[in-house]
């Protein structure tokens, strides 16, 4: 496939050159019927809940389809030990120092954020391969899903043929030339390049830079644009870098459709674009989340060391369980993880999925006439 929307969009059969990630089935479902494409975070699911949430979808979305993005990442602690999942996850417990657990512990106390009402540990994410690959096959059970998208690493040549013998599209993100050009010799069928603006597991070069780059450098392959897309105008500048169309992901947070908590999505409305920061401090690896008490306490030099990814992740799961369900209390946004990228600055109100993306298209349209207005003897 070659690295045009037009052929991107036939194979998937949508009309619109915009990705939609996002955890919220509703906001999946409303973009892909608005002629986008939604694509499904399932890293914070299990195989079971994956099944209810892609079972929701199919019963809500029509004829539309709709993508699937895992977290399979390349290196963790724990990885190609041949561990069962269960096993995998007590062995990943015994790595948490009992000294990361009392700073987490004192800083969500400090916050006046409630105890998680049992005594019962959070799981593990789906954060590993083992925890990943049952979600894998649950996407693959249902036949509206048309794309597998893989964060933080080129996803294991087993589960690329899988994807591909099943008639789907596999892709990965990446955050430099060297990732891309190892995801094209897997052969992925295509890139998202994700500039350092961008909210999530992100890398630190920045977009209008990365792009070109990448699809120089895989050509003829299609490369999604990632990282700080949220209007129109740039739509444009992504598509005239030459990506075949836009991904994005903190566009769709605050959305009437998305399930996020009412304080939450007051966070980051109010938040400007020099208010995220890169940080180790949720999930180990380094990803664009919104600065607060819990990124300054863990980033700040006298803390413990943030472990490495998924060791990392488990100690922060019980803070990220107890904010999410205690969003509006006390002080709690101050130590909630909120992932986002520098683009939510231009975030300021609450529209409607349908909305956005006509809005984008419509900015996408004045821009590209502007544009064209520009060049010399376009009056006459
Ligand atoms: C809340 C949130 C969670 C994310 N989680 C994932 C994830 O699990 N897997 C993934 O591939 N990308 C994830 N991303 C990155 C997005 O897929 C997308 O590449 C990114 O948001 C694009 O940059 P933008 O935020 O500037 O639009 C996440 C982004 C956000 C905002």
């Amino acid at each position: 496939m070659g690295n045009s929307f037009r052929e991107l969009s036939e194979f998937l059969g949508i009309e619109y050159p915009i990705f939609a990630f996002s955890h919220c089935r509703d906001v999946v479902v409303e973009v892909s019927k608005a002629g986008g494409l939604g694509v499904l975070g399932a890293g914070f699911f299990g195989p079971e809940q994956l099944k209810q949430e892609l079972d929701w979808i199919d019963g809500h979305i029509g004829d539309r389809p709709y993508g699937v993005d895992v977290v399979i990442p390349q290196v963790y602690e724990g990885r190609d030990r041949g561990l069962s999942a269960e096993a995998l996850e007590e062995e990943l417990w015994r790595m948490v120092p009992p000294e990361h657990l009392a700073f987490a512990e004192r800083l969500l106390d400090d916050h006046g954020v409630p105890k998680w009402a049992d005594e019962s540990r959070p799981g593990l994410f789906g954060w590993t391969l083992e925890t990943a690959l049952p979600c894998v096959d649950e996407a693959l059970r249902h036949s509206g899903c048309k794309l597998i998208a893989n964060a933080l690493g080129t996803p294991p040549a087993d589960v690329i043929s899988k994807v591909k013998g099943s008639g789907r599209l596999i892709g990965a993100l990446c955050g430099n030339k060297k990732q891309a050009l190892a995801h094209q010799a897997a052969g992925l069928d295509f890139i998202v390049a994700q500039g350092g603006e961008g909210g999530g597991h992100t890398g630190e070069i920045g977009s209008i830079v990365l792009w070109p780059e990448i699809v120089d450098a895989v050509a003829p392959l299609p490369v999604l644009a990632a990282g700080g897309i949220a209007n129109g105008r740039q739509m444009l500048a992504a598509l005239s870098l030459g990506a075949a169309g836009v991904w994005t992901g903190s566009l769709w947070l605050t959305v009437e459709e998305a399930s996020a908590h009412p304080a939450q999505k007051e966070s980051l409305l109010r938040a400007t674009s020099g208010d995220t920061v890169r940080t180790r401090a949720w999930t180990g690896k380094g990803a664009r989340v919104l600065r607060n008490a819990w990124t300054e306490a863990w980033d700040a030099e006298d803390s413990p060391p943030a472990l490495k990814m998924p060791v990392q992740g488990l100690l922060a799961a019980d803070a990220i369980r107890r904010t999410e369900l205690y969003a509006g209390v006390g002080r709690t946004q101050a130590v909630a993880m909120n992932i986002c990228g520098q683009v939510i600055g231009q975030i300021n109100e609450v529209e409607s999925v349908r909305g956005v993306i006509f809005r984008v298209l419509s900015e996408y349209v004045d821009a590209l006439e502007r544009v064209n207005a520009a060049l010399p003897g376009a009056e006459d």
